[in-house]
């Protein structure tokens, strides 16, 4: 994506260090543009943890470039394969609900054979990694044009009039490597100058998509307007949202979606005045080994500091302040499950899909 005049994907091998990984620093966006370099297994731990870097595909990609910062970490008394293996589980163990961590670290892992000598084992490994960003960028380019489709439709009935398309979280390029999963089809509609608006919920606690969303859509001149997260509901009744488009963390086999919290809700008003919702996503990021999302997703549990205070930016610096009596006992659940009876369709890289085994396990037959 461009930022000013230069091309940016969210991770990348810096040019003049091949031992250093960049990534945009999300922490510090929208009020700084800034990059953080990446030089070891654990670096990549706290970037995913402290989510400078964050979003299920690109989180998997972190997770791939971390295993090449393991083997750069080998040298003789090292055992190789322990030292790996190590290195993945630890990697793994980071956040829980986004399934691409796992399967971009396995990716990684599998195509690795640990006799080889130490240099090509590098250089394997930093191929695997840059494959999964390579598969990932396609995967989104074309999620967006299928979801273009959707967008389209819509316009035609609505002869011209904006399509009010509400998006929760930051499912963007920011997120992914580039044109994001939710936000593809957006990009691809403003670049066919179809009219479009886009409704940003703020999506408390850590705010990514009133800091990333709004963010990504103004630099690419996107009409959007920030809203309370509790409002969505209220814009449905009131006919001022023809779709809503969002991510996924780990879609079930049968098309239950995990995603950021409050999601589910969003669905259940979309649900309740007809409105069509839809799960944006790579095949990655489906677990295709269970079928009950609520009863088998692991929820990630952080920090209730970030329930309890709000960060954001005043005399010229990034601070965090407190917004609730200093001794309230918060509880900070990551993510939420929206069933597949409430989903009207999921946007994948192979096309649109119905939220059902039957559609899911035809359509990706291939990967079962
Ligand atoms: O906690 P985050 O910011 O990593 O949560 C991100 C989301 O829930 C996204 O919607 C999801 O990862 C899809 S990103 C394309």
């Amino acid at each position: 994506m461009k930022i000013g005049n230069k091309s940016y994907q969210s991770i990348w091998i810096d040019e003049s260090d091949p031992a250093i990984i960049r990534v945009i620093d999300q922490q510090r966006l929208p009020f700084f543009f800034e990059t953080k370099e990446l030089r070891s297994v654990d670096d990549v731990f706290s970037a995913i943890d402290d989510m400078t870097v964050r979003g299920a595909p690109l989180i998997g990609a972190a997770g791939a470039f971390g295993i090449y910062l393991a083997t750069l970490e080998i040298n003789s008394h090292t055992d190789i394969r322990d030292h790996l293996s190590n290195a993945a589980r630890y990697l793994k163990s980071c956040r829980p609900t986004a399934v691409n961590l796992s399967w971009a670290v396995n990716y990684v892992m599998d195509s690795l054979d640990f006799d080889l000598p130490l240099k090509l084992l590098s250089e394997r490994s930093l191929a695997a990694a840059n494959e999964i960003c390579e598969m990932e960028k396609e995967n989104c380019r074309r999620i967006g044009y299928h979801g273009l489709k959707l967008i389209e439709s819509i316009s035609e009935k609505k002869k011209g009039e904006p399509v009010n398309i509400l998006t929760h979280c930051n499912a963007g390029w920011l997120a992914c490597i580039d044109y994001g999963t939710a936000t593809a089809p957006i990009y691809f509609a403003h670049d066919k100058g179809i009219p479009i608006h886009v409704w940003v919920d703020e999506t408390r606690p850590r705010n990514q998509g009133a800091k990333l969303t709004a963010w990504e859509l103004g630099q690419y001149g996107v009409p959007y307007t920030l809203i309370a997260d509790n409002a969505g509901g209220h814009l449905m009744q009131h006919k001022m949202v023809d779709i809503v488009i969002v991510g996924s963390d780990r879609t079930t086999r049968t098309g239950d979606v995990a995603n950021k919290t409050g999601t589910y809700l969003k669905a259940l008003a979309a649900f309740d005045n007809n409105i069509p919702f839809y799960s944006a996503f790579p095949s990655t990021s489906f677990d295709f080994s269970i079928s009950n999302g609520a009863e088998e997703i692991v929820i990630e549990k952080r920090d209730p500091e970030e329930v309890t205070r709000i960060s954001g930016f005043s005399d010229g610096r990034i601070q965090s302040v407190l917004i609730c009596p200093e001794d309230t006992v918060a509880l900070n659940f990551g993510f939420d499950i929206t069933p597949a009876r409430l989903i009207t369709g999921l946007i994948t890289e192979k096309g649109i899909c119905w939220a059902t085994e039957k559609d899911i396990t035809e359509m990706f037959s291939d990967k079962i």
